[in-house]
């Protein structure tokens, strides 16, 4: 066969697969992909994975400054939860051909990329309820459309991941809540937090890019244009906020009945295109702790690679080492 042939049968292979994959098709792990659509897997979970371990960050902040006992364990498992479903996603995209190591090792020199809205500091309790709510609210949108993913595993592993961000946002509504039906103070603190949070929010799910040029679309790694996910998060919570008394801070925001979608002033996409640079506010402070807990971590994952050394010395040889040797 010719070269030319040979490019032609793979171009025709790769032209088989965007049309089984865009018309509902399923992709598991260990079949056959293009190299194009295998990176474009690697890159958006890998960001995924990384924005849930970075999403820990703000909200860890808080655990000791939580202001009872049940908001600081409320609080706590969330982090757990979320910590977990870094690791279940870093899984996939090891099954994809990069290891967690890598991954992590670009995220903290400053390589790697994650998710806008945790580059950004927090100020008060009332973070942690609007972080919560909203940002996993922004997030649940996301996550929902990935359950219809080309890509089976992620897919299945939306499943899980979007029934414990239910559960988070539920908690975050609830603190957001409490503080509403409080003093006026703790009402102003909420509100202040939202009048900080909104356009973080605004530009969670993206520019408005057409789905012709979505490449995660054409692929149907994701399901849904950047503009439905946004219209689906104002759909949802414009109500719910105004239903306990906070203002949203866009004097443009209306819902348009004639052509059934929110208008609303137009985002600050200049901030999200440094921000994608890792240049927000709490970037290299967050890359640096990240670094510095990564760096701390070390031994473990020694200690880990030599108990696994051990085991499969013992399986091949037999022999068992010594305590004394494991020690040494
Ligand atoms: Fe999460
Ligand atoms: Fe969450």
């Amino acid at each position: 066969m010719t070269e030319t042939s040979a490019e032609a049968q793979d171009e025709a292979r790769v032209e088989e697969f965007r049309s089984y994959v865009q018309n509902g098709g399923k992709v598991e792990a260990t079949d056959w992909m293009p190299v194009e659509y295998r990176q474009s897997l690697i890159r958006f979970i890998e960001m995924h994975a990384n924005s849930e371990l970075m999403g820990v960050l703000p909200e860890r902040d808080w655990i000791m400054r939580a202001p009872t006992i049940q908001r600081k364990l409320a609080l706590t498992a969330k982090i757990q939860d979320e910590a977990g479903h870094a690791e279940l996603l870093y899984r996939l995209v090891e099954d994809l051909g990069k290891t967690r190591n890598a991954c992590l090792d670009d995220l903290v020199a400053g390589k790697g990329k994650f998710h806008n809205t945790f580059h950004y500091t927090t100020k008060t309790w009332a973070d942690t309820g609007m972080i919560a709510w909203l940002v996993d609210a922004a997030a649940i949108v996301s996550q929902h459309a990935l359950r219809d993913s080309s890509y089976a595993p992620y897919a299945r592993t939306m499943q899980k991941i979007c029934w414990e961000e239910s559960f988070h946002m539920m908690h975050g509504r609830d603190i957001v809540i409490t503080l509403m039906n409080g003093t006026a103070m703790q009402r102003a603190m909420a509100q202040e937090a939202l009048d900080r949070w909104w356009p973080t929010l605004m530009v969670f799910h993206g520019p408005n890019t057409p789905a012709e040029k979505d490449r995660d679309l054409q692929w149907h790694i994701k399901a849904k244009v950047n503009e439905e996910l946004r219209q689906e998060f104002l759909n949802a919570q414009v109500p719910r906020l105004r239903e306990v008394g906070l203002i949203i801070p866009d004097p443009q925001l209306r819902y348009d009945t004639e052509h059934e979608r929110w208008l609303y002033s137009e985002p600050d996409w200049t901030t999200l295109r440094a921000i994608a640079h890792n240049q927000g506010p709490a970037s290299e402070e967050r890359i640096g702790f990240r670094r510095m807990t990564y760096e701390e971590g070390q031994w473990v994952r020694d200690l880990m690679a030599y108990s696994m050394a051990q085991r499969q010395q013992h399986t091949t040889t037999g022999h068992v080492p010594l305590k004394e040797e494991v020690h040494e």
